[in-house]
């Protein structure tokens, strides 16, 4: 073993993803030796608060609370940043990317927000940027979507990709639990952001969302481009009327690109999705990734989205490729050469305006319960010829109040938005409407 090659490892952040790693690493060292044909040398870890009980224990001397001498040190190769976050985490990322060193990431907010600035700084310092762990957990998606499929165009990709959500949702119809009361158990589990409101707001969705659009399309589409919404109205009381009309619940990710116009749309949202479709039967932790390209036709990707063992197998990966890369395998240097690159070369997409992004909705109203209230409710879908497909009622406190669920036909985001001003000026509606779409994906 003394004649392999060594490389040095310093991980900025020691907590889920970070302990994982490094766990990981000292746990399959031999094997990862073998089969990356170099010494690994975990030199040092960053951590905010030094004093703070670890479960995974290094020697007090590898520790520090300086990330960035960790990126500015030259004796390091390969710089994690596994510490979340935009701001020290980009200084730390460019400072390393800045001296040609390799940086390996799961930060998809930080991506979503710097991804630009990020490609550009490896590309002109020949540093490397790796970031499989950043969508999808333990999925290898980053991978299949570059060099699988790289043959293909991607008119639809959808799925679930934020495992927090979907851990809270299946713990909500499981359980008939609100979600505030599920939150904590998936924080516990480390499934949840340090600012767990990127979960339940869809943000966290939306940034993995323009990491994949950018791969399949090769333009950057901000969160505030995008529609995203989060689970955080959702009810148990919903996933019973989802139930009764044959679909359960999901939070999803929906990329669509029209190849005739140019058009893209990217966004987030809970869906409901017809009970027997497969991605409506992925639960807890789990993501499931459909992706639809022009030659492959679709595939699809299911495994854990979040926690330490799937996010830590993700950043491993990546190190074996940075590894590989280092060694100046040839094979490998082309694959990390397209991975510090854009995917695609950047088109000229446009976004879709709302009256092209089309579907069937989900509206839950509450209203008064007294004659003519359905009939004001229709007469606003209908000023914007929003169709009604079904209406189930139900009584609801206070008193008084009913519960009106009603599915629409075919219709675009821009109706949908006209009438629900439209009704939030009405009398009778007590409360804010809550409309979730109607997934409508063959496969
Ligand atoms: P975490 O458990 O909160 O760990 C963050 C680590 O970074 C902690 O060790 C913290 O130090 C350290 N840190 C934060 N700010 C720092 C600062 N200013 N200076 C020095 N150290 C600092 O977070 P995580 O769940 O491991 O997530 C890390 C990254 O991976 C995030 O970008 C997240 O989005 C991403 N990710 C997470 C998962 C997951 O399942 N958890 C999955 C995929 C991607 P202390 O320990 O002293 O507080
Ligand atoms: N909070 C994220 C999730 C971590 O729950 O999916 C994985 O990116």
């Amino acid at each position: 073993m003394s004649s392999l090659p060594t490389f040095t490892i310093g991980i900025c952040g020691f907590g889920t993803v970070g302990q994982g790693v490094w766990k990981h690493i000292e746990r399959s060292r031999a094997t990862l030796e073998a089969r990356v044909g170099a010494k690994l040398v975990l030199a040092c870890a960053a951590v905010r608060d030094l004093k703070k009980k670890r479960p995974v224990k290094i020697a007090a001397s590898k520790l520090t609370d300086d990330p960035l001498a960790i990126a500015t040190d030259p004796k390091i190769d390969i710089v994690c940043e596994l510490m979340g976050g935009t701001g020290l985490a980009r200084e730390v990322t460019l400072a390393a990317l800045s001296r040609g060193a390799i940086v390996i990431s799961a930060n998809k907010a930080l991506i979503c927000a710097h991804g630009e600035e990020i490609f550009a700084t490896a590309r002109k310092h020949g540093g490397h940027f790796f970031f499989e762990a950043s969508v999808a957990g333990g999925i290898p998606l980053i991978k299949a979507l570059r060099e699988g499929l790289v043959a293909n165009r991607f008119p639809l990709i959808y799925g679930i990709l934020n495992g927090t959500c979907n851990y809270i949702l299946t713990q909500m119809e499981e359980q008939d639990a609100p979600y505030s009361a599920v939150l904590g158990d998936a924080k516990r589990l480390g499934y949840a952001e340090a600012d767990e409101s990127l979960d339940v707001l869809g943000w966290d969705t939306a940034h993995k969302a323009a990491v994949l659009a950018f791969l399949a399309h090769g333009t950057w589409v901000k969160p505030a481009q995008m529609i995203v919404e989060g689970i955080d109205r959702i009810t148990p009381g919903d996933f019973k009327n989802a139930a009764a009309l044959g679909y359960g619940i999901k939070l999803l990710a929906v990329i669509t690109r029209d190849f005739s116009t140019g058009e893209l749309c990217v966004r987030v949202h809970p869906t409901l999705l017809p009970e027997s479709h497969v991605v409506a039967k992925v639960s807890g932790v789990f993501n499931a990734v459909s992706v639809q390209g022009d030659v492959a036709g679709t595939t699809l990707y299911i495994g854990r989205g979040a926690g330490q063992d799937a996010t830590a197998s993700a950043v491993i990966s990546d190190l074996v490729d940075a590894v590989s890369l280092l060694k100046n395998d040839r094979r490998a240097f082309i694959t990390a050469r397209k991975r510090s690159a854009p995917a695609r070369p950047v088109l000229a997409c446009r976004l879709a305006p709302p009256e092209h992004i089309r579907g069937r909705y989900y509206l839950r109203l509450t209203v008064s319960d007294e004659p003519g209230v359905l009939a004001q409710i229709a007469a606003a879908m209908a000023a914007q010829h929003v169709s009604i497909a079904s209406v189930i009622q139900s009584a609801q406190e206070p008193a008084g109040a009913a519960s009106l669920v009603l599915t629409t036909h075919w219709s675009n985001e821009r109706a949908l938005r006209a009438t629900l001003r439209r009704l939030a000026r009405l009398r009778c509606v007590l409360e804010k409407p809550l409309l979730l779409r109607i997934g409508d994906f063959s496969e």
